[in-house]
């Protein structure tokens, strides 16, 4: 068989707040963290996961991200205080004795952590709590992706493809592009595959379909409030649908945008197990691609389509298609929707304001 070989790291911080980084570092010794040596295997793929929740991580081990036939190295990152809880997690991860895991670094370590990753799932950051907004976390979270760039400038592997998951997470992610100097800037990209596939789940539902029926479908924008639900092209069962536009305004967007704030609301915590899903499905579309005549939505750096400056990192719809994506071009813009897309550039482009001095 032929091995296509990548790496997996996990970062995951599991004693500390939702998507939070680890700041100090302090490589963990943990005895047997590389298990299944006997599998002969030429390179495997290496995935960073950071603070990704527990269940993501044997979601990735059993290779639902990459695919059944691509070993992973599993990098796992965790604050000093929690080298004992992960290293209950490395055991559990030995023993449900994967045959796709070749091996899991553990570590507190970022340099560690970092070293020759193919794909980074960034969910630390400082999290939001209720009633606050992601713009509050714009401080914190700059000085802390700021630090992440230069590590995995230093260290990932020069094909990393990186998803920012924490928030505020397009801001974020512009950040910690800014601080690589030799990786192509169009590998860095943020999270709105979870808004997305909210989006998908709301249509399916108003018309009595399948989510997976619903297709052209897209989120313009910021992972935020301001978010911009696109549907004026959907398909479902491959026939072009439309629904009132009197629920779309007062019920669909407002749904799909507030979605985070709700299911904090409720939980008393963010989205862990949806966001997570979505950053795979994220991960496995750029390596897989889209399915013919759909598209689906990445948060990328700005070529200026749709008018939007150059360089935010903004969520557009893309095909994707040999491991590179494209945003599709030419899809009607009505002037309700581009009220809505004037709301969320300038909200990103105050954001890049508010972090402009990180980005020097
Ligand atoms: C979500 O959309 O569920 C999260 O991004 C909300 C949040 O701020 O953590």
């Amino acid at each position: 068989m032929q091995q296509i070989q990548k790496q997996i790291k996990y970062l995951k911080c599991k004693s500390i707040s939702k998507r939070s980084l680890p700041i100090n570092s302090q490589e963990l010794q943990l005895p047997n963290l590389v298990n299944n040596q006997s599998h002969p295997l030429e390179q495997p793929s290496q995935v960073l996961l950071v603070k990704l929740g527990y269940s993501l991580i044997f979601r990735v081990a059993s290779g639902e991200m990459l695919g059944p036939n691509q070993p992973v190295i599993l990098h796992l990152i965790d604050l000093p205080f929690a080298m004992a809880a992960l290293n209950g997690v490395v055991m559990e991860i030995q023993d449900c004795a994967f045959p796709l895991v070749q091996g899991i670094v553990a570590t507190d370590n970022q340099s560690v952590g970092f070293k020759d990753v193919n794909y980074a799932l960034m969910v630390g950051a400082k999290p939001r709590g209720p009633g606050m907004e992601r713009g509050d976390l714009l401080k914190d979270n700059g000085k802390i992706f700021t630090e992440t760039g230069k590590y995995i400038n230093d260290h990932a592997s020069r094909d990393i493809k990186v998803v920012v998951v924490g928030n505020p997470c397009n801001t974020n992610c512009l950040i910690l592009a800014n601080q690589i100097k030799d990786i192509p800037k169009e590998n860095f990209t943020a999270m709105t595959r979870l808004d997305h596939n909210r989006a998908q789940h709301q249509l399916a539902d108003k018309l009595g379909v399948h989510t997976s029926d619903i297709r052209k479908i897209a989120i313009f924008g910021n992972h935020s409030p301001t978010m911009v639900p696109y549907i004026d092209q959907m398909t479902a069962k491959n026939h072009k649908a439309t629904v009132d536009q009197q629920w779309v305004t007062q019920t669909f967007i407002p749904t799909v945008q507030q979605r985070g704030a709700e299911i904090i609301k409720a939980r008393k915590l963010s989205s862990a197990a949806s966001a997570g899903n979505a950053a795979m499905n994220h991960i496995t579309t750029w390596v897989n691609g889209t399915a013919e005549g759909d598209y689906t939505s990445m948060a990328i750096p700005s070529d200026g389509s749709y008018g939007v400056p150059k360089g935010l990192i903004f969520s557009f719809p893309v095909t994707v298609k040999n491991g590179k994506y494209s945003i599709v071009q030419g899809l009607p813009i009505s002037p309700f929707y581009q009220g809505l897309l004037d709301k969320t550039i300038k909200e990103l482009v105050d954001e890049r304001n508010a972090v402009d001095h990180l980005l020097k």
